[in-house]
Formats: structure tokens, sequence, C-alpha cells
């Protein structure tokens, strides 16, 4: 008896303590998180490869257990912090139905958001429509952009090549970008992949871990992952990791991009910071991302490849090894001629002006002083995607279409290399044909 009371005694003597020293560590992390009110902020999707759920990540000045209600549930979020003065949660909703429409509101106590809704993506519609951007930041020419995307409401989704908020060290400027981008965050996720700004000075990609992804969820795919969508399986790779052969990236990379049935799914792109092509004389091409990735890429019929990274626009010809494979008809191409590498480092920083001269041959189109982002349409009836380049002024730079079917005339129009032998070929036909007529005759 006297050892059980002796027991708890100590017991009690070590409650307090135990709760003492969790509450210092958390306070040795995240001081500020003490006190401070738990209105939410920053609230995002933060989309899971599972349709039927979906992510919200938030952040508050004080701590708080928090909880988002949906569709009348509620789960409860796991809360957490970095080196920052501010406190974060993420919460999933589960059972969603793809096409049908969620409302939510996030929060804790007295404090909760607005409701917002937002429409899981069903992987086998017939259309989808999305925005890819890149090097963003928070300048006015980055705000007209993010006013763009937030008036768009037929996106649904949008994706960012890297170097998102420029916070290089400065943590109240991720603040002040989720801020901004909460209009268009609440109701459509926004995918990213890694740039080199997001390797901050002292923090390294800890703030973009925290703040896209919570602590051991699904922190081990943060910097290269995938989603499925219509008509569209898109990859997200890091530049800013390894990815020579033998790396854990390269070796998810092979077998991911052969892992797609291309019969449901036609078209497969690839999200990366830096580019492998690129004819600005800034940074320029990513050489050794090319020799490392580029026939992974070719060998697995990869259609698109998207970057950013130097400031400008350019789009390359169906490409491999530096050599032009295909030069489609009309903006047009079909698929299955190496891909198309896309640099689109125009969200907002400022334009990188000065551009390797002569243009290379397998460079198709660059603009280098204009601000503005992409937008792309899925076609399940006629299997096709197009992508339109639109400026801040409201005009438009630059527009292609890839599609899964050959093009009527485009083989005939290369034949041998020959080309112009399209135009040849009805005189053919009509000498073919007055020769066949004479041989009948005889
Ligand atoms: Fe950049
Ligand atoms: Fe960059």
């Amino acid at each position: 008896m006297r050892t059980i009371a002796a027991c708890l005694f100590i017991l009690l003597l070590l409650m307090p303590l135990a709760q003492a020293q969790s509450l210092n560590e958390a306070f040795q992390e995240c001081p500020g998180t003490i006190v401070g009110n738990t209105e939410p902020q920053q609230i995002h999707l933060q989309v899971t490869d599972n349709p039927a759920t979906m992510n919200v990540i938030w952040a508050t000045e004080g701590r708080a257990t928090g909880e988002v209600e949906w569709n009348g549930q509620t789960a409860v979020s796991s809360d957490y912090c970095y080196n920052h003065d501010m406190a974060f949660h993420m919460a999933t909703m589960t059972g969603l139905i793809p096409g049908e429409e969620v409302t939510y509101r996030v929060g804790s106590g007295n404090s909760w958001s607005n409701e917002y809704t937002f429409t899981p993506i069903d992987p086998d519609a017939l259309h989808f429509e999305w925005i890819a951007i890149a090097d963003h930041g928070e300048s006015s020419e980055g705000m007209d952009v993010s006013d763009a995307i937030i008036a768009d409401n037929d996106a649904q989704l949008v994706t960012l090549s890297g170097d998102i908020s420029y916070a290089d060290g400065e943590q109240s400027t991720w603040d002040i970008w989720f801020d901004y981008q909460e209009d268009s965050m609440t109701e459509i996720p926004w995918l990213t992949a890694v740039g080199n700004h997001e390797n901050e000075p002292g923090y390294g990609f800890t703030p973009y871990e925290h703040r896209f992804d919570s602590d051991g969820q699904i922190e081990s795919e943060i910097f290269w992952y995938s989603r499925q969508y219509p008509g569209v399986h898109m990859v997200f790779m890091s530049t800013e990791h390894d990815y020579e052969p033998g790396s854990e990236q390269y070796t998810w990379l092979n077998q991911e991009l052969g892992s797609i049935d291309r019969e449901r799914t036609p078209f497969l792109i690839v999200h990366g910071h830096k580019p492998m092509y690129s004819s600005n004389s800034y940074h320029g091409s990513e050489v050794e991302l090319r020799d490392a990735l580029e026939d992974l890429y070719v060998e697995h019929e990869v259609d698109l490849v998207i970057a950013g990274h130097d400031h400008f626009y350019e789009r390359t010809w169906p490409v491999s090894s530096e050599s032009v494979m295909n030069k489609g008809m009309d903006n047009r191409f079909a698929q299955g001629h190496g891909p198309i590498h896309l640099v689109i480092g125009i969200a907002g920083r400022s334009a990188y002006e000065e551009l390797d001269e002569p243009q290379p041959e397998w460079s198709a189109f660059r603009e280098n002083s204009t601000y503005g982002w992409t937008r792309w349409v899925y076609d399940g009836e006629t299997r096709e995607i197009t992508a339109t380049h639109h400026r801040i002024d409201g005009t438009i730079g630059d527009q292609f279409t890839l599609q899964e079917a050959p093009i009527i005339g485009e083989s005939e129009n290369e034949f041998l290399g020959v080309p112009g032998f399209g135009s040849l070929l009805p005189i053919l036909a009509m000498l073919g044909a007055s020769l066949n007529e004479s041989r009948k005759e005889k």
C-alpha cells in the first residue's frame, strides 16, 4: 500500500514537470505563438493523391487545436510550427465525391473562417482547365497575375514550377504571399515544385515543408510526387535535390513515368524548376539536368516539361538531345515526337531580357520582356490539350495544341525530309490513276 502511495506521489510530482517540459520545448521552437489571436489566416487547400480527400492548411498567430467542418462533418487538425511566430494547422476532409461541391470552414473556439467551397476534380471527367505559372513573388506584376488567377472562375487548379514567394529567409513574406492568394487557394488547389528560392538562407526547405504540408504526414513525397487529372498525369520533381541516376529521385521518376496507363491518361507533364532548355543568357539550359534526365523523359514519352528559373517565356519544338524531332503543323503537335519544353518564369519577377543569339534551332518561340501566366484546357472528346500564354496586358503571346492523334498531312509534308512533299501528292495521285487506267485499257 505504502509503495503504491509513493508511486502516485512521484507521478503527481512528475506530471507538471512533464507538461512544463513540453511547453518549454514548444516555447523554444516558436515562442511568439504563446499569445496571439487564433483567427485563421493563409488558408489553402492541399490536394492529396486521393480525389475523395482534401487537406486544408491554415495559420494562426496564437496556438490552438484547430478543426475543419465540411458537409456536416468535423476533423481535428495537426498543429505545428517552425522557427517563425505563427502556428500552422492541417486537417483532412474525407468521404468527398469527385465532381460534387464541398462547403467548409476552419478554425477553433470562437475564431472561424468564412465558408468556402471547392469541387474535387473527377479524374475521369472529359474536361479539365488549369493555370500554370512559375517565379511568382509579390511584385505589382505578380499581384496582377494573382488577380487574374483569382478572377478566373473556370480554372480548376494552379501549378507553380518553383520560386514561389521569394521569402529568402524573411518569413513574413510567406505570410503576405499566402494571404494574397487566399481567395484562390481556398477554392482551388495549388500544386508546387520547389525552386532554388525555396531553399532559404538559415532555414533551408523548412518553411516550404511546413507551409505546404505538415510534419510526417505526406512529407516523404513533398519534393517529388504526382497527381492524376482528367487526361493528364502531372509529375512534380525537384531540380534542387539529387536527380542523378542512382538517386532516390531518379529511381522514383523512372518508376513513376513508366507506370502511367496512357490509354486512360494520354498526356504526361513534368513540372520542375530549372529548365533543360533555355536560350536566356541569364541562366540558360541546365545541362547537368538534361544529361541526367532527358533520356528518361524521351523514353517514357513525356509530352511537356514546364519549368521556370529564367524569367522569360520560351517554348521549344518537340526535342531530344538538342535535335528538333518534329515541327507539327500550324502550332499543332502530335504526341510521340519528344517532349516540348516550356520556360514560364514570367509570373512577376524582373524580366531577364538578354537572350542567346542566334536563337537556337530547338527554340520555337521566345519572349523576353512580358509578364503573365499560361492557361491549359484538356478536351477529353478530342483528346487534346491547348495551351495559351496570356500577358498581363490582356494580349496573347503564344498558343499551341498537343493532340494524341497523328496530324493528317504532316507526315506527307515531311516525307523523307523533303519539305513541301505534301503539295506534290495530288499530282502524283493523278499520275498514278492515269497510269492504272492506261494499264487496264491494255
Ligand atoms: Fe526565379
Ligand atoms: Fe530560380
